[in-house]
């Protein structure tokens, strides 16, 4: 018996959106993209524009929950997207994936969140993003004693990042990689919230975002975002090395992020065959 395609909603028609809805539209995700939706609405109308299927144009995130028979939304905007739309997604009975995972280190966010899935009968996805191995950090997570994440990137792809707010680096001036910050995944989500969902997916994943330490170098001679995962415990150890592509949209996120998203979708709208743990 064929399912009836899932209908999605797109929040974010930038680097990770644009190219999602690109994989709908081409049968890669058995899915239809139904409504997207900007906050910049002449960015969700060019993607719009673009598409085959033509979906519909939001003016707004409740037009979007209201007019449209969406199922499962798709989250590539912003952490304060998150903050402000998630909520009323999974109360609207819709599915949610999302792409800003730092946000959900807020714990009273998350648990509200978590508890919206229970009382509603929905489902909550968050792709494994720019990285690897959270299948293993999650298997083992009940035995991890340390995990520490370090992402090195172009001074680029970092300088428009809260934490130069209150700290004097001269990112410019960098004639070598340089180690800029050290501190746990829940400080550093908010310092680099553009850059390091990674640390939050990684938190969720494993041993929360207090443990969970993060180090970010800035490297004026790096062509790939590059992280490495080292994790320790009583089931021996991990060690992942990730060097990313930048996207080309966006130097901030990595072309690796993209193709996870996409993945994830794809597993969500088809629901044969699930690999891995
Ligand atoms: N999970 C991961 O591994 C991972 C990796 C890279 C990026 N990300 C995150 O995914 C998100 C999207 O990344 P991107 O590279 O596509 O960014 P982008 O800047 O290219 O695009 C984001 C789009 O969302 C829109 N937007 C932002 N806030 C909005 C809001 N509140 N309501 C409606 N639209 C809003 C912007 O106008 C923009 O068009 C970012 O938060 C980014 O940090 C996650």
């Amino acid at each position: 018996m064929n399912r009836r395609k899932r209908r999605i909603g797109l929040v974010g028609c930038g680097a990770i959106g644009s190219e999602i809805a690109v994989a709908i539209d081409s049968g890669r995700v058995n899915a239809e993209l139904v409504t997207v939706y900007d906050a910049y609405r002449e960015r969700a109308s060019a993607l719009a524009g673009r598409l085959k299927s033509a979906p519909a144009v939001a003016e707004s995130i409740d037009a979007l929950l209201l007019a449209s028979d969406v199922d499962l939304v798709v989250e590539a905007a912003s952490q304060q997207a998150v903050r402000d739309y998630a909520r009323s997604i999974l109360e609207h009975g819709k599915d949610l994936m999302v792409m800003s995972v730092g946000a959900l280190l807020d714990d009273a966010l998350y648990a509200e969140l978590c508890s919206l899935l229970e009382r509603h009968g929905v489902r909550l996805y968050l792709p494994t993003g720019a990285i690897a191995g959270i299948d293993a950090i999650r298997s083992v997570r009940h035995l991890l004693k340390e995990v520490t994440i370090t992402t090195t990137k172009h001074p680029r792809a970092l300088e428009d990042a809260p934490f130069f707010r209150e700290h004097r680096v001269n990112l410019k001036g960098l004639k070598r990689a340089k180690v800029i910050y050290r501190g746990n995944a829940r400080e550093a989500v908010r310092l680099f919230p553009a850059n390091v969902n990674v640390a939050a997916i990684l938190s969720i994943a494993g041993i929360g975002a207090d443990r969970t330490m993060v180090r970010i170098v800035a490297d004026p001679r790096a062509r790939r975002n590059i992280h490495e995962i080292d994790a320790r415990g009583e089931f021996g150890e991990l060690h992942f090395s990730i060097s990313n592509v930048p996207s080309p949209g966006n130097p901030k996120t990595s072309y690796l992020a993209i193709l996870s998203a996409i993945e994830c979708l794809r597993r969500a709208c088809d629901g044969m065959v699930s690999i891995g743990t």
